[in-house]
């Protein structure tokens, strides 16, 4: 029997502290206009001292479980996309999965960077797809804050803390009808290694390391690749930006998500953005965006939404979900 892996519920959950623009402002040599200006971001929140990537992903996963009528004893599978784990091992999956009291199924984490929600739920629709589990916690969750270097203005009024899950069932065609993920498209470009990378880690330096990032080389290629994964989408689909409601797109920089808008041809208003208020918080990017968006009555049951988004690596992904 083919299975299809439906959406149940989403959650997002942002630290209380908000840096604006202002404030950074005092901290390097920044100026709110230019931020807003090139990156169209207006303030970001930063995790409190002790709060750690788990527990931002925990706080976003009872979110999720709440608005899917879940209990956590519900999830076998848990994916935690995350490049700011809180140890080098174990998994911040297996954090998650002990915080939330489970320890039936399985747990682990995927380093995708930005792109890292994308890969993840391509990953857990597949496990759910095969029949080896039956309800997914698919979580994107960063402190992005604490591998900024915040003296370095180029790469530290871009980034900001948070937390997005997603909760998908493994149900028959037959029951989700025409509802579920319809398809992903995942890349990798590893060529592309040093435009953005954290020059530390086990390995290498046995230290944490900080974020670089060769800021025009990435929005060089950004558009380009993300409208290469789109389309292979809507190939593979036989649909096309006109069926979509809703576009999600990973929150790096509005200028990358209009571009992309733009060469879509999709209407501004079916464009979810949030990185004005959240900045670029990596891979929880756009389960948080898609959270707001479902949370304010946006996106609704029934309509079709297209996820992405590029990052570290290179990696680059799209899924196209019937909500
Ligand atoms: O999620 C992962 C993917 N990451 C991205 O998608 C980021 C992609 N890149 C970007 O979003 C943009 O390239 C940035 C927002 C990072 C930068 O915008 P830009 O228009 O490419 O500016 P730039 O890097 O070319 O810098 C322009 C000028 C430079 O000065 P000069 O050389 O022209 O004198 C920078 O030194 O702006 C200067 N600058 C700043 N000035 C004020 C760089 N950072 C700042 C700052 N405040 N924070």
């Amino acid at each position: 029997m083919n299975k299809k892996s439906v959406v149940l519920g989403v959650g997002g959950y942002l630290p209380k502290r908000i840096i604006t623009n202002k404030e950074l402002s005092k901290m390097v040599d920044t100026s709110d206009e230019w931020i807003v200006q090139r990156s169209g971001i207006h303030e970001r929140h930063i995790a409190a001292e002790g709060e750690l990537t788990s527990d931002l992903a925990v706080s976003a996963a009872k979110i999720a479980l709440k608005s899917a009528s879940l209990d956590a004893s519900d999830i076998d599978l848990i994916i935690v996309a995350t490049a700011t784990p809180d140890l080098t091992f174990p998994s911040t999956a297996s954090l998650v999965q002990n915080k939330l009291g489970i320890t039936q199924g399985f747990a682990f984490d995927i380093a995708a960077v930005c792109s890292g929600f994308v890969f993840a739920l391509a990953t857990a629709d597949s496990y759910l797809k095969s029949g080896m589990a039956k309800r997914a916690l698919v979580i994107g969750a960063e402190t992005f804050s604490n591998i900024i270097d915040w003296s370095d203005r180029a790469t530290c009024v871009l980034f900001g803390d948070g937390a997005g899950a997603l909760i998908l069932e493994a149900q028959s065609e037959e029951k989700a009808g025409d509802r579920g993920v319809l398809c992903s498209s995942l890349r990798t470009d590893g060529s592309h290694w040093d435009k953005l990378y954290v020059d530390g880690g086990v390995s290498s330096t046995k230290t944490v390391g900080h974020l670089k990032m060769q800021g025009r080389e990435v929005f060089k290629y950004a558009v380009g690749m993300i409208s290469d994964v789109v389309d292979d989408v809507f190939e593979k689909t036989g649909l096309s930006s006109d069926d979509l409601d809703w576009f999600v797109p990973h929150q790096a920089n509005k200028r990358i998500i209009d571009g992309v808008g733009k060469k879509l041809k999709l209407p501004p208003q079916k464009v979810v953005v949030t990185v004005d208020k959240h900045a670029n918080t990596s891979a929880a990017s756009v389960p948080l965006a898609l959270s707001v968006a479902f949370e304010d009555g946006r996106i609704k049951k029934g309509d079709l939404v297209m996820l992405e988004a590029m990052g570290g690596g290179f990696t680059w992904g799209a899924s196209l979900i019937r909500w």
